[in-house]
């Protein structure tokens, strides 16, 4: 195994050490199980299946963007069933997996705005109606988790006053443009859990990801830590395709993990921004990090450049500024992220270099 995603499975297992006796007795289901956060999930699940004496783990994904090349050696040992399944019209019903103390992670949803923008009804289905399935299918049985991936996005842009941004902020978000498809749904699927909560008693979490990277993001994925990465492997020069000036905090994907599991351990409803406040830097400051641990890992020789993208909505509705407060997932969950952006950008690099370009 790549000896970066093998300290961060590590790493991750210690982080959980106060809650991982929950998992024992368990069935898992996961959906968009293929995607950047499933690699690390269905990797931690497969490494310690036993040590935390879940009986069944079953992970479902329609391929949207491709089958990846590391899921045939994954499932070689036989820990985890994955099918190819699509949550917005398969029958869950033919899925063969015990749902009797089930932890359930919804994830079957395009991360990357580039790829939402191109199935915007799908991205929409899939956080609405496949959703409202998932709950439906599971609402009578003993469910003892149930994570649903929202996103930073329900914010959309919010007024500087709103930044760093709390849970509590209720966003600034445009209904009808380009990125509606993706941050409109994953406000209706925010609502669509809070209700079957209260209706049905289920301990249902929601988890508001921002800007996670590394190990497991497809380098064609078209988010920028993708881009960035794809061009120092290749030494090219690093493309910004803005004027560089947005700002964002990093959150390095094994920190993230960690913060997702206690949220799906956690057992009752409440919703959680889950990221790292600091620091908050420019996309030019990003690109101007990649090109340094490129030239100390690897003689990178690029520069920096600026252009145009030939998407014409790539820039339309992207938010100035992202950057979270942590604090309720820090204090409920005792969430700790720790791997600065510097650090993050130089593992996933080093990843990269070790597992080759696929
Ligand atoms: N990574 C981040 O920083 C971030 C930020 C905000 C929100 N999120 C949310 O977290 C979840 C996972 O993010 P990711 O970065 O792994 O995304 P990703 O795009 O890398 O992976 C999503 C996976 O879901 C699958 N999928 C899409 N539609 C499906 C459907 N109808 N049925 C079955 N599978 C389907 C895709 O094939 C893909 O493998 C998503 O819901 C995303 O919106 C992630």
């Amino acid at each position: 195994m790549n000896s970066i995603l093998k300290e961060d499975l590590e790493n991750i297992f210690n982080n959980i050490a106060n809650e991982r006796i929950k998992f024992k007795g368990s069935n898992i289901f996961i959906t968009g199980c293929c995607g950047f956060l499933g690699y690390y999930f269905l990797h931690f699940f497969n490494k310690y299946k036993k040590d935390l004496g879940i009986n069944t783990i079953v992970a479902v994904d329609n391929f949207q963007v491709g089958r990846p090349y590391w899921l045939d050696e994954l499932i070689k040992d036989g820990n985890i069933e994955v099918q190819e399944f699509d949550i917005i019209d398969g029958d869950l019903q033919k899925i063969n997996r015990d749902k009797s103390n089930s932890f359930v992670i919804h994830m079957a949803s395009i991360a990357s705005p580039v790829f939402y923008r191109k199935y915007p009804i799908k991205t929409i289905e899939a956080n609405i109606w496949g959703l409202k399935r998932l709950l439906d299918d599971y609402k009578d049985s003993t469910l003892r988790g149930f994570l649903f991936f929202s996103s930073s996005e329900v914010y959309g842009d919010p007024a500087p006053e709103n930044i760093p941004t709390p849970e509590t902020y209720r966003g600034n978000v445009n209904t009808i443009g380009p990125r509606a498809c993706y941050d409109e749904s994953k406000r209706f699927g925010e609502t669509i859990c809070y209700e079957y909560a209260k209706e049905y008693n289920l301990p249902i979490v929601l988890a508001r990801p921002f800007n996670n990277y590394g190990p497991g993001m497809k380098l064609n994925d078209k988010r920028v830590p993708a881009d960035f990465a794809k061009a120092v492997i290749n030494n090219q020069d690093i493309v910004i395709l803005s004027d560089g000036k947005p700002t964002r905090t990093f959150c390095y994907v094994a920190d993230a993990i960690t913060g997702y599991l206690k949220i799906l351990l956690y057992g009752k409803f409440d919703v959680f921004n889950i990221g790292i406040e600091k620091p908050e830097i420019s996309i030019l400051e990003l690109a101007n990090i990649y090109a340094q641990k490129g030239k100390k890992l690897f003689n990178y020789t690029g520069n920096v450049i600026y252009k145009k993208s030939e998407e014409n909505h790539y820039l339309t509705d992207n938010p100035n500024r992202r950057c979270p407060i942590i604090e309720r997932a820090m204090s409920k969950l005792n969430y700790n992220p720790r791997i600065y952006v510097e650090e993050g950008v130089e593992r996933f690099l080093k990843y990269i270099s070790e597992e080759g370009v696929k």
